[in-house]
C-alpha cells in the first residue's frame, strides 16, 4: 500500500486557556490552567495522520515570528515532513481557545502566515502531489488556493479529502471533484442551507450533500457520532463513550482516522468505527497533537 499523505492548509500556534465560565464585560476573571501546542486544522490532521502510520507531507506557511520555528519542529517531531512549508513575511496563525469544565470550547483565529499560502505554492509543491495517494485539504487557507490545490490534486490521480471548515462558499464545479467531503454539523447546516444538529437531520440531509460531491459524505455530531453516505451505503456510528477532558482537534483526529480507512479500502462501515475510535480518545486529553493517538493506541 503506498501511504504517502499530502495535507495543504492551516497552521497555528493555539493557547487554551481553561476556565469556568467567560468574564463580563469590565471584569476580570483567572483562568484554572493554560497550555499552548501546535494546532491549526492543516497540521492538526497531519499530525494525525503520521500518527497513524501514514507517510505524511505538510504544504502550508508559517510565520517568521519565534512560533513558526516552533511550530516546525512540533511537526518535524511527530514525523510530519515539513519541505514544503514556507515561511511568509508575517506573524504565524494564532488560535485562542476557551475550554469549559463541560468539554465545551470557544476558538478565536488570527489567520497570519496561512492566509499567504499562495497558487505558486502548490505549483512549488507539484512533485510531492505527483507522488501522493491521498490530499487532504481544509479552508483556513485562501479559498481560491484550497479550489486549485482540489484540481491539481485530482489531475495527478489523487484520492481528494476536503474538510470545508470553515464553511465558506466554493465553486461548485470543484465540489464535484471531492471524493470524501467531511463537515460538521455547522458547516454541514451551512452547505445543506437546513439546521442539522441531531443524528436524524444529518441522515436526512446526507443525500443532498452527496449529490454535491463525487463519493462520500461524512457528517460529524461531536458527543452525538458521525453520519456517513457514499450514494449507497447510508449509516449512523454513534461516538464512543469515553471521559471528556477537552475535545480541540476531535474533527481533525476523525479526518486522519478517514485518510487511514481509506488508505486501507476500509468499507463504511469500518471507516466509520474507525476514525470514532481514533478521535474518541482525542478528546480524552488536552491540546490537539499531544492528544492524538498512535496505531498501537488506536487498535489495542
Ligand atoms: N465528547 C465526545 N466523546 C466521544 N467522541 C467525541 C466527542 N466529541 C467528538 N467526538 C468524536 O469526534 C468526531 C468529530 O467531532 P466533532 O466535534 O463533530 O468535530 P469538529 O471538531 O470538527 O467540530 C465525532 O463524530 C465523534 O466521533
Ligand atoms: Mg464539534
Amino acid at each position: 500500500m503506498d501511504r504517502r499523505t499530502v495535507v495543504i492548509g492551516s497552521i497555528n500556534y493555539d493557547i487554551i486557556i481553561k476556565q469556568d465560565r467567560l468574564p463580563k464585560i469590565g471584569e476580570t476573571i483567572s483562568a484554572n490552567s493554560v497550555s499552548m501546542s501546535g494546532g491549526g486544522k492543516g497540521a492538526n490532521q497531519a499530525v494525525q495522520c503520521a500518527k497513524l502510520g501514514l507517510d505524511t507531507h505538510m504544504i502550508g506557511k508559517v510565520g517568521n515570528d519565534h512560533f513558526g520555528d516552533e511550530l516546525l519542529n512540533g511537526l518535524e517531531k511527530y514525523h510530519v515532513h515539513t519541505n514544503f512549508i514556507k515561511k511568509a513575511d508575517t506573524n504565524s496563525g494564532l488560535g485562542f481557545v476557551n475550554s469549559f469544565p463541560d468539554g465545551r470550547l470557544l476558538s478565536t483565529i488570527e489567520k497570519g502566515a496561512n492566509y499567504k499560502l499562495q497558487i505558486k505554492d502548490i505549483q512549488d509543491a507539484v512533485s510531492i502531489i505527483k507522488e501522493a495517494s491521498i490530499v487532504v485539504i481544509q479552508l483556513e487557507i485562501p479559498i481560491k488556493v484550497a479550489e486549485y490545490a482540489i484540481q491539481l490534486g485530482k489531475k495527478h490521480g489523487c484520492y481528494i479529502i476536503l474538510n470545508a471548515a470553515p464553511s465558506v462558499p466554493i465553486s461548485a464545479d470543484v465540489l464535484k471533484l471531492v471524493d470524501c467531503f467531511v463537515v460538521n454539523e455547522a458547516e454541514a447546516s451551512y452547505y445543506a442551507g437546513t439546521e442539522i444538529e441531531t443524528a436524524e437531520q444529518a441522515l436526512a440531509a446526507s443525500d443532498l450533500l452527496q449529490n454535491m460531491v463525487a463519493h462520500l459524505v461524512c457528517i460529524t455530531l461531536g458527543e452525538k457520532g458521525s453520519v456517513l453516505f457514499d450514494g449507497k451505503e447510508k449509516q449512523y456510528f454513534p461516538a464512543e463513550k469515553v471521559d471528556v477532558i477537552e475535545t480541540t482537534g476531535a474533527g481533525d483526529s476523525y479526518i486522519g482516522g478517514i485518510a487511514y480507512s481509506v488508505l486501507n479500502n476500509f468499507l463504511i462501515n469500518e471507516m466509520g468505527k474507525f476514525a470514532s475510535k481514533v478521535s474518541s480518545k482525542t478528546v480524552t486529553n488536552i491540546g490537539a497533537h499531544e492528544a492524538m493517538p498512535s496505531l498501537e493506541e488506536v487498535i489495542m
